[in-house]
């Protein structure tokens, strides 16, 4: 029976990391939840039942030698727990971003090389079958040659932006530092690595001053294909849209209702447009029907029981990580980036356009 110890004890720990290493019963065992908070910690450790609960990283691999670390804490601490966990011998999964900058994702990469171990970064949204499956059919050639992609993000205000105590308010940039890795990682699965970037942030809810921004517009640019991108935290829908195409067709993917539908309009006449709506209609209803019927029988697996289980399954077999620590630190590199350059936005809008005459003040 292999071992794994939690690192942790907040969100994503008990709505999602604990309960799918514990779908994993049979052959890994969850010993000990960690989090610098102890009551929370213990309590933890009494809902979940694990046997120990810890407020110290190291005094818990000291005592536990777990095989499997599952680091599920706020981004700055990451390095150091990863470390930390890799000279004690574990193997560690790392919530994304993997870390907050890029000398600290070295610092792993080198505890990574100098141990035992291997590191794993959590990508969830990779693992969305409709991602799979959309990923498959580029490379199939289903939509011809990708030319472009785009996404959209909606974060419930309430999430976090109302919170002046979440750490996300204090990431580099603001909220972009907590939902942005997604977004970019996303996007260097679908257009490879990323050469440039621009990003705009604009404050929209002057009622929360510790927000320095609520609207982002990104343009990532890839060596032939670009993504643009919209996060918004204005909102208290949730929404997470991908939309890829190529001169053969569009993918519209919605990654919470998890349907994957095929746009085709090349005939511009109301018949031709009618079908295509048609046809889109049809797909969300039977799209609709198989997660139903998916949820209903409990076959329903959601993204983190299936990050958490190709890491389980990945290590144990001696394959390579479906993300690896490279991938994590050229994910921290684009992030880098946008930060540097919304930390420099002095003003919300540093060049305005010029006025049209008619505005002008006449003399
Ligand atoms: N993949 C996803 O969809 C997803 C969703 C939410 C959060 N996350 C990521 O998960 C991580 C945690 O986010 P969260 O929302 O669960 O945060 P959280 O604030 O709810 O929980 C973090 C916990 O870590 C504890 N902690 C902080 N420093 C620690 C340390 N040095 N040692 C031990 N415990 C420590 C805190 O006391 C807290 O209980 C972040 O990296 C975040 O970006 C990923």
């Amino acid at each position: 029976m292999y071992t794994v110890a939690i690192i942790g004890a907040g969100f994503i720990s008990t709505r999602k990391h604990l309960p799918a290493w514990l779908r994993l019963r049979r052959r890994v065992k969850v010993v000990a939840v960690c989090d610098l908070d102890r009551t929370r910690a213990e309590a933890v450790s009494r809902q979940f039942g694990i046997p120990a609960a810890y407020d110290d990283v190291n005094q818990m691999l000291a005592r536990e030698r777990p095989d499997f670390v599952d680091v599920c804490t706020p981004p700055s601490t990451h390095a150091d727990i990863a470390v930390a966990a890799l000279k004690a011998g574990s193997n560690a999964l790392i919530e994304k971003p993997m870390a907050t900058t890029v000398q600290e994702c070295e610092r792993i990469i080198e505890a990574e090389r100098a141990s035992k171990g291997r590191v794993e970064v959590a990508h969830t949204e990779l693992f969305h079958p409709q991602v799979i499956e959309a990923r498959k059919r580029i490379e199939r050639g289903d939509v011809g040659r990708l030319t472009g992609m785009r996404i959209f993000y909606s974060t419930p205000v309430t999430l976090w932006t109302t919170d002046p105590g979440h750490f996300a308010n204090r990431l580099p940039g603001g909220s972009i530092g907590e939902t942005g890795p997604h977004v970019v990682y996303l996007s260097q699965a679908f257009i490879g690595p990323i050469r440039e970037v621009r990003v705009r942030g604009r404050k929209i809810l002057p009622e929360y001053p510790w927000s320095p921004f609520e609207d982002y517009r990104l343009e990532l640019m890839g060596d032939r294909v670009s993504s643009s991108i919209v996060l918004t935290y204005t909102s208290k829908h949730s929404a997470f849209l991908l939309e890829l195409w190529g001169a053969e067709g569009i993918m519209k993917v919605d990654m919470q209702s998890k349907m994957l539908v095929n746009y085709h309009r090349v005939n511009q006449s109301p018949w031709g447009i009618g079908l295509s709506a048609v046809s889109e209609a049809a797909q969300i209803a039977s799209g609709a029907f198989a997660n139903g019927f998916e949820y209903l029988a409990g076959r329903f697996r959601n993204i983190h029981d299936r990050t958490v289980s190709e890491f389980f399954k990945r290590s144990v077999n001696g394959l390579p990580p479906a993300v690896t620590s490279q991938d994590g630190l050229e994910t921290v590199r684009v992030m880098s980036a946008i930060s540097e350059q919304l930390q420099s936005q002095a003003e919300p809008m540093d060049s305005p356009l010029p006025q049209r005459p008619e505005q002008r003040e006449r003399p």
